[in-house]
């Protein structure tokens, strides 16, 4: 265990706990973590794998740290994050000894803080040990303390979907990152070197989780290329960070050696906006000139609940923002933000907005022949029970429903994808 990555965990753990430049706290997903922490430039496979392991085991461990100080606040606050860090690590890192991986900590934590708070996190870490066997035990038994109370509450009538999730959770993730390469091939790279691949921009690779793929290539599967159609336009309707919108690219350019691809992307938000600019520039970089001569695509800012185009479109994509918890396995830091009661009544509301105004473009484009595919990356009953009810509604206007669900899946690395892909009858 290198210091250099558990201090780098702990500065990004921190500084999510306090976010500055008066953002919200930025995702821990690879990718955003190298644009969010650029001063981190050397941030390491080892220190990813120390944060996701905090984030994952942060309620468990909140259960622990309570009891252990009866409720009194740990001061400094990043103490708590470095206790937290420790926790995680003592329970998942079985490789390495728990005498052994105590010391480092406390080693860490007297050249951080001195030598003040070293008794207490001396106690701490003994207690951890000590406890191995029960936290082991009440771990299996209940897994479904991993989940925020106020998600357990919400799901409560769904006690096997807390467990099934608090399981995911609490399980080690696979060491490998999976996405795809410029030719849409499905590709898997441990996380140090995905980190180094971006880090020097040497090759193409879009990290993308597998139910998210799967989920594009079975899209790809359905559509019928006419050979007729000149340029086939891709409209994403939110589409940042583009990840969709570039695998059903490079599948498109790749299987279809004639026809030009025109993807226009939209989004709501600028921030986003830029990032998937950054992306679909880096893509063009990685194409082959014939394949880039064909390809062509324009990023706007939209908001979908106002202004849904549907003319001259053959796929309409909503790739819908939603809670996010189908996605828990690869975004654990998603359990402390949209998964808290109020920005997930924002999330139905943004659901039902963008929905009813895609139901009353449908009304005014009744050319419109194309094939409209909606996903969500969610398990939630009530956001799930959301679209479907409106894909109902519009299946009344002839179209053909095929669902499409991940949740079911037994592959570990598998995440919760749920698609309706509706094709013209
Ligand atoms: C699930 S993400 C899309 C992920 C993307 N399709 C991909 O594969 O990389 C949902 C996106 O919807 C955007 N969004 C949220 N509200 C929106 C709105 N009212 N109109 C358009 N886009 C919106 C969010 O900014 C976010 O980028």
């Amino acid at each position: 265990m290198k210091t250099q990555d558990v201090l780098d965990a702990l500065k990004i753990r921190t500084s999510y706990r306090n976010p500055t430049q008066n953002t919200q706290a930025p995702s821990i997903s690879l990718d955003d973590l190298l644009d969010d922490y650029r001063d981190l430039n050397n941030l390491s496979g080892a220190s990813y794998d120390f944060l996701m392991m905090a984030f994952r085991y942060e309620y468990f461990f909140k259960i622990f740290l309570n009891d252990f100080t009866k409720g009194k606040p740990v001061s400094p606050p990043a103490m708590e994050d470095f206790l937290l860090i420790s926790f995680a690590s003592l329970l998942t890192r079985t490789a390495e000894p728990l005498e052994k991986q105590s010391n480092t900590f406390l080693e860490i934590l007297k050249s951080k803080w001195g030598l003040g708070p070293l008794k207490f996190a001396n106690a701490f870490l003994r207690q951890v040990s000590r406890s191995m066997d029960k936290l082991k035990a009440t771990i299996a038994n209940n897994p479904e303390l991993f989940l925020p109370v106020e998600l357990q509450k919400r799901w409560a009538t769904s006690p096997q979907l807390c467990k099934r999730m608090g399981r995911q959770i609490s399980e080690r993730p696979s060491p490998f990152i999976s996405g795809f390469d410029i030719k849409g091939n499905f590709k898997s790279l441990k996380s140090s070197e995905a980190l180094t691949l971006w880090q020097n921009k040497s090759d193409f690779f879009q990290a993308m989780d597998l139910g998210s793929q799967l989920f594009v290539r079975e899209l790809f599967s359905k559509i019928k290329f006419s050979e007729t159609v000149n340029p086939f336009v891709i409209s994403d309707f939110c589409s940042a960070p583009g990840g969709k919108a570039l695998l059903l690219g490079s599948l498109f350019l790749e299987q279809n050696k004639s026809t030009p691809l025109q993807v226009l992307a939209y989004d709501s938000k600028w921030n986003r906006l830029e990032r998937l600019k950054q992306n679909l520039n880096n893509f063009c970089g990685f194409l082959s000139p014939e394949n880039l001569s064909r390809f062509k695509f324009s990023c706007q800012l939209n908001d979908a609940r106002e202004n849904i185009d549907l003319r001259n479109t053959h796929l309409a994509l909503f790739d819908l923002p939603c809670s996010g918890s189908g996605t828990l396995h690869s975004r654990p830091d998603i359990l402390g933000q949209s998964l808290n009661n109020q920005d997930r009544s924002q999330v139905l509301g943004l659901q039902a907005a963008i929905l009813e105004r895609l139901q009353r473009s449908l009304e005014t484009t009744p050319e419109f022949k194309g094939v409209i595919a909606i996903s969500l990356c969610s398990l939630d009953p009530e956001e799930i029970a959301g679209v479907d009810s409106f894909v109902k509604k519009i299946l009344l206007r002839g179209f053909r429903l095929n669902e499409f669900n991940t949740f079911e899946s037994t592959q570990e690395t598998c995440e919760g994808i749920r698609a309706w892909i509706l094709l013209p009858s």
